[in-house]
């Protein structure tokens, strides 16, 4: 027997990949992935959808026929898995993730993964890696993570949904509350829950509507980030926690989507504003308010502005790109390159494989910048990135507010793992928004 089939001899192959058509919580159609083993691991992946996407990521395939979900049918990824990736990964060893990923990026062949989908390749790739966990009988997060992975994340709770993901008319997409003063991700989900629900009656007794955003988040009637940001203080302190140490604030305003032509429309459509005056509008509001994390603060190619937006407040705040860097390590390298920004978010669908998923948050983590795994505004039960996020030790999260199935399946994990770690669970608290080692 050759070394080659030896070191082969009981390792748990690809016996099929099947997938199908569902839907993510907004109701529109997505991909879910099935692959099964020689082990007898049967295991699902289902992968999430944006709306405030960035024109940098990875192309989700739909199927643009106007017959059926309007245009936003996934027939064609859902074949391109079951005719054309599938076949291909059959016999192949479903614990080398970065071979089956390699697979997948050759098989689609183009830059962008718009060949065959990256909803097509997310959902391989991951299915592929839950059942390679499965076949080995190890947690997710054990298996991505190896044997010393045991930080669980801060999350960041997206309670107030403006931007594309509500009605309710404020510009700015989430205004957050991180409880990072909780002793353990259990309480750090106690303390959002009671924060959320205390919102929600001051909401009510203000005369607001209560219903939620695409996040699961209160979608009010408010017009200024101020009034936003006032509102998430009296709820921390009506739930009875410390606004700033026990509870801090965090912001996505998602400004790519009130960019236009080289300008800024925070407010009112017809009030333009500057990249400097916007940088200026961070700077008051990290002077008046708790707020430890801007996401997304300026728009995806506005690289001078978020220079800038760096240079006033790198030091002590975390400025997070999203649409900037579309978990690309190309463009993150850029920003890199160019001390743009302190921290990237981590969305597996923007870049279409767990494998590049992976690389990007190592690249980051070597240049000093954080990672924040997170979910898309469009979900499904697939907590995979509650996994992802322990695996990685990057010590945070963002997977939305404390309603809704889609949302709080991930908390949910993410209790579950911290029970399976017992002893040796780590709950970095404060430290996961410390000085950035490279600043
Ligand atoms: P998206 O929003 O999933 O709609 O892109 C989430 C985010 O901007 O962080
Ligand atoms: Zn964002």
């Amino acid at each position: 027997m050759s070394l080659e089939s030896l070191r082969g001899a009981g390792r748990p192959l690809i016996e099929g990949v099947h997938a199908r058509e569902v839907l993510d919580s907004r109701g529109n159609p997505t991909v879910a992935v099935t692959v099964a083993t020689s082990f007898g691991a049967v295991e699902e992946a289902m992968v999430p959808s944006g709306a405030s996407t960035g024109a940098f990521e990875a192309v989700e395939l739909r199927d643009d026929d106007g017959a059926r979900y309007q245009g936003k049918g996934v027939r064609k990824a859902v074949a391109a898995v079951n005719d054309i990736l599938g076949p291909a990964l059959e016999g192949l060893d479903v614990t080398n993730q970065r071979e089956v990923d390699e697979k997948l990026i050759a098989l689609d062949g183009s830059p962008n993964k718009a060949a065959l989908g990256a909803n097509a390749l997310l959902g391989v790739s991951i299915a592929t890696a839950r059942a390679a966990a499965a076949s080995l009988n190890v947690s997710l997060f054990r298996f991505l993570g190896g044997p010393t992975a045991s930080t669980l994340p801060v999350p960041m709770m997206n309670v107030i949904n403006g931007g594309k993901h509500a009605q309710g008319g404020l510009q700015f997409q989430e205004c957050m509350i991180v409880p990072l003063g909780a002793p353990s991700v259990s309480e750090a989900v106690r303390y959002g829950s009671e924060t959320f629900h205390a919102l929600g009656r001051l909401l009510h007794d203000a005369g607001q509507p209560t219903l939620v955003g695409d996040e699961g988040g209160y979608a009010p009637r408010l017009d200024t980030l101020d009034q936003a940001l006032q509102l998430l203080c009296k709820a921390i302190e009506a739930a009875g926690y410390k606004v700033g140490t026990e509870i801090a604030i965090a912001l996505d305003p998602a400004a790519t989507e009130f960019f236009q032509d080289g300008k800024y429309y925070p407010g009112a459509k017809d009030k333009a504003v500057t990249a400097d005056q916007m940088v200026a509008v961070y700077k008051d509001v990290v002077a008046r308010y708790p707020v430890v994390s801007i996401e997304d603060g300026l728009s995806e190619d506005d690289w001078d502005g978020w220079s800038k937006l760096t240079a006033a407040l790198g030091d002590k705040t975390q400025i997070v790109g999203d649409d900037l860097f579309v978990t690309n390590a190309k463009r993150l390298q850029r920003g890199i390159d160019g001390g743009i920004a302190n921290a990237i978010l981590i969305k597996p669908n923007q870049i279409g494989t767990l494998t590049e998923t992976l690389d990007v948050v190592e690249l980051a983590h070597q240049a000093g910048y954080r990672c924040v795994l997170s979910h898309r505004s469009g979900e499904t039960g697939d907590t995979t990135i509650a996994d992802l996020a322990v695996a990685t030790g990057a010590g945070q999260i963002k997977t939305g507010s404390l309603s809704r199935s889609d949302r709080i399946e991930k908390y949910n994990r993410l209790m579950a793992i911290e029970e399976e770690l017992g002893e040796a669970a780590r709950y970095p608290g404060r430290d996961a928004f410390a000085a950035l080692s490279r600043v």
